[in-house]
């Protein structure tokens, strides 16, 4: 069987669902996805209320979809309690003692939540969040590390109306502080500190430092996860609140009553913002609602992971970022899917964790991103081959562009030769995946990421909004709103248009390249704008530069992405010192740390290089295509040099090569 696919893939690049898989799948054949599909489309409300039968509604809608572009709305009129959906509805049947949540801490501690037990620990915390003075249309800022809690805590905003931004636990106090001010947050849900790779991150501390620029915080829950002197906990006196002395309270009838039966919000009250770099300095505060959001992650769950009660799922992404909200909070849980979590690194202890996790839980279907995959390649098939995988019967990549060796190595050896591959190209904006194959019904090529799905109007397009032949590069757009898309930017509706609504004539574009081929099939290639896509993290090159030019010694700075084999793209960034300062290796430090500090240690540049002068135009434009030139090694400029300032600039840029 094995060697029948491993030919057949060589052969045509094509992978054929294994029969077994596909008797089983909820999806059976591509003649099933394209009759879907084509009704998603055509008729989409029919569409929608079929396949969202078992999300709670309290009402149901008085209008599907209504827009005026930019703008939309799903599910009009329609009553729902997002948590309601992921929680109460479990209760009544035999999910209601099944895992949740599988939770395996990084120190090797494992603790399993029960539908029953997750309910009862966010019923718990609304009510206490509602006696702390949350309320519907509150913002509320998440800055934990990967524990149940960290979900817990989104799940009871969702119950009372309030709007969660999440904010990685690997942002940097700066990072945290502008995030928290931007939304203005009233309370702040965080923990003492996380483990990762053995050592602690400090949160608490690191969330007082950005609380002392943060006027509109009242009070901040504090989980403790680490516990002892390491996490350098100190609690502000009527401030701070232990997570543990919260619960422990008796909670007001008022607000237990109101947690115990949730109001059901609008189908466009705001369910969470999630900050994501674009192409100026500022992160955006995509804004996602809730009965669109909810839909698009629940059909997704279910027909892309092929999700079934009996699976015990994993997506490895940190609950920091929107594959986290998507895919390990709502979309699985309102499934009833039992989601395991990991806490840590991938490496840690060794490169043999993430197998043995599989192993000792017996996960069946694995979501992780290319970026881990290459890591993995990396260090040799042997960690891999130590554990018995066999559980595994469905894998899915995210957040960049797999290359078809990396997809072949998964196939072959992660998934033994019997796993389909889902690949599952999406945004934080999309909310949902908008383009992949269903494992049972499709077959997939190694690096194509896909159909669309369901509802999903997408096509490669010219400039001013043409269509592309098949195979001919293009700017990927989406030409009808779709339930799950972000509706605005969090306080910035003319920058949302602008960044999405305004290059190309009503159609929202993506930012990525991509071409279709004569079967239909996308593939993306990536970003086309100015935002870098490092290790399956989003990064705006303009956000690095103004940290940069932040620092005391910087004058000017430019960064740009540069091809690497393990990270898709590595960070470059070009510094012009002021007069006087020396550019050596101390300058360096300085500016990495300057980078770990404004940011966050992940956005750290791969390679500082210092400059005399950047390339410029004659009106004084950085020009980013030469630098990207130069950081990829190459020579001679490709590109036309033309309208640069001084061409010796360029020489001299490449002589200095590190
Ligand atoms: C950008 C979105 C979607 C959750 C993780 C990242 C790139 C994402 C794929 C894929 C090729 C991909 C795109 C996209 N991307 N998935 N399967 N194939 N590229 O979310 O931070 O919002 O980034 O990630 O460039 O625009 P994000």
């Amino acid at each position: 069987m094995t060697d029948s696919i491993e030919s057949r893939l060589k052969e045509d690049r094509r992978f054929v669902p294994p029969d077994e898989f596909q008797k089983r799948a909820h999806v059976t054949s591509h003649a099933e996805y394209t009759a879907m599909y084509r009704r998603s489309l055509d008729e989409p409300e029919a569409f929608w209320r079929e396949h969202t039968q078992d999300l709670v509604f309290d009402k149901t809608w008085d209008r599907f979809h209504a827009w005026k572009l930019p703008h939309a709305t799903f599910f009009e009129g329609a009553k729902l309690n997002a948590s309601v959906s992921c929680l109460d509805r479990h209760l009544d049947g035999p999910r209601r003692t099944k895992a949740a949540i599988v939770f395996e801490g990084e120190p090797g501690d494992t603790r399993t939540l029960t539908y029953f037990e997750l309910h009862r620990e966010v019923v718990r915390l609304t009510a206490h969040l509602a006696d702390l003075g949350v309320k519907a249309g509150d913002r509320v800022t998440i800055y934990m590390g990967m524990v149940p809690e960290a979900i817990v805590a989104m799940l009871a905003c969702a119950r009372l109306g309030a709007t969660h931004s999440v904010v990685f636990g690997g942002f940097s106090a700066e990072a945290l502080r502008d995030r928290i001010n931007d939304c203005q947050a009233k309370v702040l849900l965080t923990q003492d500190a996380a483990w990762r790779r053995g050592s602690v991150v400090p949160l608490k501390q690191m969330a007082d430092k950005a609380l002392e620029e943060c006027p509109t915080i009242e009070k901040v829950v504090v989980y403790r996860r680490v516990g002892d002197a390491r996490a350098h906990v100190t609690m502000k006196e009527g401030r701070d609140v232990w997570w543990e002395d919260l619960m422990g309270r008796t909670a007001s009838a008022a607000s237990l009553e109101l947690a115990k039966k949730p109001p059901a919000h609008d189908a466009e009250h705001p369910l969470f913002v999630l900050y994501t770099s674009g192409s100026t300095g500022k992160p955006k505060g995509v804004l996602h609602t809730t009965a669109g959001y909810l839909a698009g992650v629940h059909v997704t769950t279910k027909f892309v992971f092929d999700m079934k009660d009996s699976d015990l799922y994993w997506c490895t992404a940190d609950i920091g970022w929107v594959t986290g909200h998507s895919y390990i909070v709502y979309g699985p849980l309102s499934c009833g899917a039992a989601c395991l979590v990991y806490e840590g690194a991938p490496n840690f202890p060794d490169w043999s964790r993430f197998w043995q996790i599989i192993e000792k839980h017996g996960v069946s279907i694995l979501y992780t991103a290319p970026t881990a995959i290459r890591a993995f390649i990396r260090a040799g098939d042997e960690w891999v081959q130590k554990a018995d995988l066999s559980s595994l019967r469905l894998l899915g990549s995210v957040g960049e562009p797999i290359n078809p060796e990396a997809w072949t190595w998964y196939h072959r050896v992660v998934g033994g030769g019997r796993c389909p591959i889902v690949d599952t190209w999406w945004q934080t904006e999309t909310g949902s995946i908008l383009l992949t194959t269903l494992p049972g019904a499709c077959y997939s090529k190694p690096g194509s990421t896909g159909l669309p799905m369901f509802g999903v109007d997408i096509a490669v397009v010219k400039d001013k909004g043409e269509d592309c032949k098949a195979n001919e590069g293009g700017k990927l757009v989406i030409r009808r709103p779709w339930p799950s898309m972000a509706r605005t930017l969090f306080g910035d509706d003319e920058r949302y248009k602008a960044a999405y609504w305004s290059q190309i004539p009503d159609v929202y574009f993506t930012g990525d390249g991509a071409r279709r081929d004569e079967d239909g099939y996308f593939w993306v290639v990536g970003r086309i704008d100015d935002v870098l896509n490092v290790s399956g993290h989003r990064i705006g090159t303009a956000e690095i530069e103004s940290a940069l030019v932040s620092h005391p010694i910087v004058a000017e700075a430019a960064a740009v992405g540069k091809p690497d084999d393990l990270k898709g793209q590595a960070l470059v960034v070009f510094v012009t010192l002021k007069n006087g300062v020396t550019a050596d290796k101390n300058a360096k430090d300085k500016l990495a740390e300057h980078i770990d500090k404004e940011i966050g240690k992940f956005a750290r540049p791969d390679q500082i290089r210092f400059t005399d002068a950047l390339p410029k135009t004659r009106s004084g434009k950085i020009m980013r295509r030469l630098l990207k030139e130069v950081a990829s090694g190459a020579t001679e400029a490709k590109g036309d040099t033309s309208t640069l300032e001084d061409l010796g600039v360029l020489a001299k840029l490449r002589a200095d090569e590190d």
